[in-house]
């Protein structure tokens, strides 16, 4: 185990605070690393909550201002946790500052801030990197790896759902998610963009032109009117002649978070759902789809865990991603997905609005 270790500052402490903190507690111990990251600080906006998160989750100190956390020497790593409104203003003044960053998706919360987000990275010494962990499930990592050594052949269709169905009751409450000036969008930017980026990651193909619809079903809830999408769905031309469509909705009764992806190429099909996260499901044509247990140890990040059989789960991911990032700033190379990447998929999620507003195909810019 290396002696070099990085001091790690995080902001927000609820569902993403957790699991991240979980990913930054692990990752040493089961991935022999150049890094090992120390949990120094967690911020957030009440002290007392802030210092109630900090003794669970196993960081040094609470503080409630990320500026502070900014200034800090003994920072060299901002983990951003935060809703979409704050991704841009925290990640460039981090940047300015020097210090590497994480931000959770989607990357920002408009193409503008995506872009401001992107030059600061360019300006900056420090490496950057945007949080799409399902591209470490390692069902998801084994199908990219399939389709880059051919094993599809030509890829026709890429068809992605993500399902969820936690706002079906029309009385659930107007929280962040469901209102534009946080979020920035809803089901499509919170759960599409996740698809958007899978899809592009394991087909190896960009989504270069859409044609979308979005749906509110439910305008007004207890706390205020909705004034994002509960659904977004759209067609995809992609960048290698595929075509893609996707589906990404909070009102799939009974489905809770069933991240879908099949592609079908000249060769074969592959076929994942989140729900059966440790599973991918191939074919090669006559005999229909098998199934791959994605446990074996030679099988993507699988090896530092446990022996074939004992599944992960959605945690995992996140430590995996921990990973890969302290590996790229150790080795001084840009980690993927990078903010150029984040962009990427927020161009998507404009121009899916921007042709849903419209009625008509949009390329993206
Ligand atoms: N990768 C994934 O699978 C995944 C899953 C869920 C959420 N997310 C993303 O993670 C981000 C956070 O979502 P969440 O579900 O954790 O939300 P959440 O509501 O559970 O937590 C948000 C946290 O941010 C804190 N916060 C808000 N504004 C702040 C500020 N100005 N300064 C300091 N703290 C502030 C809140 O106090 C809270 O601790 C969003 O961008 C979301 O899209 C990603």
């Amino acid at each position: 185990m290396t002696d070099r270790t990085i001091g790690v500052g995080m902001v927000g402490y609820a569902f993403m605070g957790r699991v991240h903190s979980q990913a930054w507690r692990t990752v040493s111990a089961f991935f022999d690393l150049p890094l090992r990251p120390e949990m120094r600080v967690i911020c957030g906006r009440t002290k007392e909550a802030t210092e109630t998160a900090r003794r669970r989750m196993g960081w040094d100190e609470a503080l409630t201002d990320w500026r502070e956390l900014i200034s800090r020497d003994d920072i060299d790593i901002v983990d951003i946790c935060t809703p979409g409104d704050s991704h841009a203003e925290i990640a460039i003044a981090a940047l300015a500052a020097g210090k590497h960053v994480i931000c959770e998706k989607p990357l920002a919360n408009t193409v503008p801030e995506a872009v401001s987000m992107v030059e600061a990275a360019q300006a900056s010494p420090a490496r950057s990197m945007v949080a799409f962990n399902y591209r470490r499930v390692p069902a998801v990592a084994l199908a990219s790896r399939l389709v880059a050594e051919g094993r599809l052949g030509t890829i026709r269709h890429v068809r992605a759902q993500y399902l969820q169905d936690w706002i079906v009751d029309p009385e659930y409450p107007l929280v962040w998610r469901l209102q534009k000036d946080k979020a920035g969008s809803g089901a499509l930017g919170d759960i599409g963009a996740h698809i958007i980026d899978a899809a592009q990651f394991i087909s190896g193909q960009r989504i270069v032109g859409v044609s979308g619809l979005t749906e509110t079903f439910v305008r007004d809830r207890p706390g205020g009117r909705v004034t994002v999408d509960d659904a977004a769905l759209f067609v995809a031309r992609m960048s290698g002649g595929a075509v893609g469509s996707f589906e990404a909705t909070r009102f799939a009764t009974g489905r809770k978070n069933a991240l879908r992806i099949e592609l079908n190429g000249s060769l074969g099909s592959l076929y994942f759902d989140f729900e059966a996260m440790n599973e991918l499901w191939v074919s090669s044509g006559d005999e229909g789809f098998t199934r791959i247990l994605v446990t074996e140890p030679d099988h993507p990040y699988v090896g530092a865990w446990w022996p074939p059989g004992h599944g992960l789960g959605y945690e995992h991911s996140f430590t995996h991603e921990i990973k890969d990032f302290l590996e790229a700033i150790a080795q001084g190379t840009d980690p993927s997905p990078s903010f150029a990447d984040g962009l990427r998929v927020q161009q998507v999620l404009a121009a899916v609005e921007e042709s849903a507003a419209e009625g008509r195909y949009k390329e993206v810019m």
